[in-house]
């Protein structure tokens, strides 16, 4: 039973933690609780909340579990043996060597083993969560900002700016050239900043991104790293989804173009990584800092003694992601499969009379409801996914909780579930659309 303690609130706490730039009470986390609180269960409780909410890769994890049974050496250590007795005491930043090769290889095989990642400048991490503020830590100071494309994933409010102080300034980008960030917003939100006195200290983008499950263009992240060039500021390339990108070949990580430049201006760019998606292990808490830049590679590693990643972890992660034939397969078949994801939930989705952003990576769709808001404004959007919460019993994320400009678009996570769960939300969502059109009839 729970230990009641009365809280009379007489004692303050730090202004960090009163703040409330943790943006917990959005309705991406709102729509959360309302999983929790009556959760769908394909027999137990077939009416429940279906999460589409989270973006998380759970299509694949048969594979990762086949590898642990035939390898049993990555999770025992046997008795007595060296190898247990010195991951027991392992707690150096610089973490495993054996596991920051097998990641920088890990990373090279996702690009198509079009660019080289030197181990040397693999910073481990406690999850791209952890990265991101991180590095937000080491680039800008309290009251400075970072320029961040909108829609972006929601929890950047909390990892650049609560601890850090930082501010985020939105690009905004526009349905109308496919959300793509353009030289004219980047310029425009740069001067927003200056108009607030905010110094600018970087550009953060998603690549691909979420919410919108697109690949940036080559031509885009030449525009976005020249601009980053031309105002002196950094470029953090947050690539967690790069192995969900449907097609090795279509992906664009910002170091095949560092390297086409003989890494000129490099020193500004940082990529962000993790295994939290292509994996599917955000339990794991594996992420890393490849910085181009020798300042922020050593600061970064002593920064990163605050969340560090277990040895055992990294022992069993080693093991596997050096087999590589194990991850040859493994990168193809999650590939494969979450293309069939998509084309199975936008082909519904059709079917229901909506239409999506044209996506190619990622755990999720961009969903257009605009057409069918009552009016174009943030609040009719709220009212829309409160009913489909409520009603539909769907946890979808509006896309205001992505800081979208325009109202109406939604992300809807196809991974985290069963190919028939998957279908139960569909139908879900056909019903009520027919339902609607009912309405409007009568
Ligand atoms: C763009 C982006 N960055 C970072 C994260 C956090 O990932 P991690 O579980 O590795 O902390 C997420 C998770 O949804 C994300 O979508």
């Amino acid at each position: 039973m729970a230990i009641e303690i009365e809280q009379a609130n007489t004692v303050e706490l730090s202004k960090i933690a009163v703040s409330k730039t943790h943006g917990e009470d959005s309705p991406y986390f709102a729509g959360w609780k309302a999983y929790d609180e009556n959760p769908y269960h394909e027999t137990e409780n077939p009416s429940g909340v279906i999460q589409m909410g989270l973006a998380e890769n759970q299509v694949s994890f048969d594979l990762l579990e086949d590898y642990l049974e035939k390898h049993s050496e990555a999770l025992n250590w046997g008795k007595g043996t060296l190898s247990f007795r010195e991951n027991a005491l392992f707690q150096d930043y610089h973490g495993l060597k054996s596991f920051r090769q097998a990641m920088a290889s890990f990373m090279e095989q996702i690009r198509g083993e079009k660019v080289k990642f030197d181990p040397e400048r693999v910073v481990l991490t406690a999850g791209a969560t952890a990265a991101n503020e991180l590095l937000t830590f080491i680039l800008a100071d309290p009251g400075d900002a970072l320029l961040v494309p909108t829609p972006y994933y929601p929890g950047f409010d909390r990892d650049i700016r609560w601890r850090t102080g930082v501010n985020i300034v939105p690009i905004h980008c526009e349905s109308s050239n496919n959300f793509q960030v353009t030289p004219q917003a980047m310029e425009s939100a740069y001067k927003e900043a200056e108009a607030k006195n905010l110094k600018v200290r970087g550009v953060l983008i998603t690549n691909p991104s979420n919410p919108l499950g697109a690949i940036i263009q080559r031509e885009v992240l030449e525009e976005i790293l020249d601009f980053a060039t031309r105002k002196n500021i950094h470029l953090v390339s947050d690539e967690i989804y790069s192995g969900s990108a449907f097609s090795s070949s279509e992906f664009i990580s910002i170091a095949e173009i560092l390297e086409a430049r003989k890494y000129k201006d490099a020193e500004r760019v940082h990529i962000v990584y993790s295994l939290s998606k292509d994996l599917g292990l955000p339990g794991f808490r594996v992420g890393t800092i490849y910085s181009y830049n020798d300042k922020v590679v050593t600061t970064a590693r002593r920064m990163s003694s605050f969340t560090l990643i277990s040895s055992q972890t990294q022992h069993l992660l080693a093991s596997m992601l050096s087999d590589k034939e194990f991850t040859k397969n493994y990168i193809k078949i999650n590939r494969e499969r979450l293309r069939k994801r998509y084309d199975l939930i936008i082909q519904g989705l059709k079917k229901a009379g909506i239409e999506c952003l044209k996506g190619n990576a990622g755990l999720f769709c961009w969903m257009n409801l605009s057409p069918f808001l009552k009016t174009q404004t943030r609040e009719s959007e709220l009212d829309l996914w409160k009913s489909i919460v409520r009603d539909v019993k769907l946890n979808i994320s509006p896309g205001s909780s992505c800081h979208c400009n325009e109202p109406g678009w939604f992300r809807v996570c196809f991974a985290n579930m069963s190919e028939q769960t998957l279908e139960v939300a569909l139908k879900r969502i056909h019903d009520f659309m027919e339902q609607r059109k009912l309405g409007r009839s009568n």
